[in-house]
């Protein structure tokens, strides 16, 4: 799927963030090009992710989420979402690791795109990956929620 080579020398191992857009387009189907989401099917990504990924039990569910796939009820700014969100099949770890550093720059619907955390990379996701590989969409749901009780802030933002 990753058909570009990776530059050598410094920063190598940031992922250019063009290829996080192509991959991308799979995430706007439901979350839309611009990640704004639709209220009460897809949550929006758009100026939140940068702080789910402010932690590492965030980072790992972040990571899961593409990877295998979310079951259960979500709050998002006050608005439940009950939908299923499918594993995305086919994603290299570098794909991934773009995808997430891409939707992370997205602005949210007020301007805001949230702190600047430290980018995904292959290795990061190859390793949460390999950590977490038999997880199914529920259990990836319970990351969630132990990625959320250390964001209180997100939970109970209007
Ligand atoms: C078929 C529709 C669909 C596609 C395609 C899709 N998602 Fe989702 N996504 C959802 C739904 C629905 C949810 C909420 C699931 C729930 O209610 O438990 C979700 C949730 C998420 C969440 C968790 C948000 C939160 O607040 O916890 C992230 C992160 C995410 N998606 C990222 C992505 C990325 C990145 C891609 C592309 C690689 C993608 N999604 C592709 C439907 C989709």
């Amino acid at each position: 799927m990753v058909a570009m080579a990776t530059a050598s020398g410094p920063g190598s191992d940031a992922v250019p963030t063009d290829h996080g857009k192509v991959v991308f387009q799979r995430c706007a189907a439901c979350h839309l090009p611009s990640g704004q989401g639709v209220p009460g099917s897809f949550p929006p990504l758009a100026g939140r992710l940068s702080e789910i990924a402010s932690t590492d039990a965030g980072r790992t569910y972040m990571i899961m989420a593409v990877s295998a796939g979310l079951m259960g009820e979500i709050d998002v700014n006050g608005q439940k979402y009950r939908g299923v969100m499918p594993a995305q099949a086919g994603l290299t770890d570098e794909d991934i690791a773009a995808v997430l550093n891409y939707a992370m720059s997205l602005k949210g619907a007020n301007g805001e795109v949230g702190s600047n955390v430290k980018k995904f990379d292959k290795d990061e996701v190859g390793s949460v990956r390999s950590a977490h590989f038999n997880l199914n969409p529920t259990e990836v749901h319970g990351l969630r929620s132990a990625a959320m009780t250390a964001l209180p802030v997100l939970e109970q933002h209007e």
